[in-house]
């Protein structure tokens, strides 16, 4: 299958299965339901699914089990976002094109809604079928590092500690990589779990998933510089409203592209090392996370 078609397909099982999701416990008198739905099926690119999905696909995993795994890391991507727009965080007025999570329902609400799509996503995870119960485990163990205090929950706080001071390279580093690159690590690690992988393949595939964990957020502080709202589906300018220390405010907007690209290549030479042409989705997903403009 040709990469779009193979795209096309991952995104078709992930938004299929997410709105079966709300079918299966949506409580029709909760309005943090109804909020929590809003948000998690209005839009997003879906990147972290595609990624675990694509992963046990190369390793010959069964899919079935790697979409349910997406399904959770969607559910805790979506709580982070709802959390990170609110006026005690980033104060971001939209999210995926509309009102986020608070605007459309009140702040209350909103770190509710949150709450509620953390805590489904350890529901979905438990409950995997087709998969042995150590692979559920194992699941709900990366999973819960990647999000915790020790992942993007510390990046999340560094990031708004660094709003009144400057950070050094060093330091943005730990940043991006804790609030951005533990949760696509952890993506790529569930799509391996869901494949039993063993260790050496799975370090590869976590050296990779760091790497364009990176240059996804390095690319997003870019994007806020230079993308519409309109096209982003959320306000541009924000970093530099917020007083944050990004890939741009430190290296500049070419620079800060090269880094870009020379950590894709290197990616995608390590992975093809390992895996030969089973990797070529995984390459020609690198470069299209390099090249995004959205
Ligand atoms: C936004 O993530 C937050 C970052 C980590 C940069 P995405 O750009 O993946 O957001 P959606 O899911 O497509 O809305
Ligand atoms: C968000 O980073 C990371 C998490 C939500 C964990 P940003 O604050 O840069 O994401 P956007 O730009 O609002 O999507
Ligand atoms: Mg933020
Ligand atoms: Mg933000
Ligand atoms: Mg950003």
């Amino acid at each position: 299958m040709e990469y779009e078609q193979q795209y096309q397909f991952y995104l078709n099982q992930i938004e299929t299965r997410l709105h079966e999701i709300e079918r299966d416990v949506w409580n029709p008198e909760s309005q943090i339901s109804k909020a929590a739905f809003y948000s998690l099926l209005g839009g997003g690119k879906r990147i972290r699914s595609i990624l675990c999905m694509a992963v046990c696909d190369m390793l010959g995993g069964p899919l079935k089990l790697a979409c349910e795994y997406a399904s959770a890391l969607e559910m805790v991507h979506c709580y982070s976002l709802i959390h990170d727009d609110l006026p005690c965080m980033d104060n971001d007025d939209f999210r995926r094109g509309k009102p986020s999570c608070h605007k459309a329902f009140g702040e209350a609400q909103a770190l509710l809604a949150g709450d509620a799509l953390l805590t489904g996503a350890f529901e979905i995870l438990a409950c995997a079928p087709c998969a042995h119960a150590q692979q559920n485990v194992e699941a709900v163990k990366i999973l819960s590092r990647a999000a915790g205090c020790c992942g993007m929950i510390w990046g999340q706080e560094l990031d708004l500690r660094f709003e009144k001071e400057a950070a050094t390279e060093q330091q943005l580093q730990t940043i991006h990589e804790n609030k951005t690159g533990k949760l696509i690590d952890a993506s790529a690690q569930l799509g391996a779990v869901a494949a039993c992988a063993d260790s050496s393949s799975i370090a590869v595939i976590s050296d990779y998933a760091f790497s364009i964990g990176l240059v996804f957020q390095i690319v997003d502080d870019i994007l806020d510089v230079t993308a519409t709202s309109e096209v982003l589906g959320k306000p541009a300018g924000s970093d530099q409203e917020n007083g944050k220390t990004t890939f741009v405010t430190l290296y500049g907007i070419p620079r800060s592209l090269e880094m870009a690209k020379e950590i894709t290549e290197k990616a995608c030479s390590d992975i093809r090392k390992k895996f030969g042409e089973k990797a070529v989705f995984l390459e020609k997903l690198a470069y299209s996370l390099l090249q995004r403009n959205k």
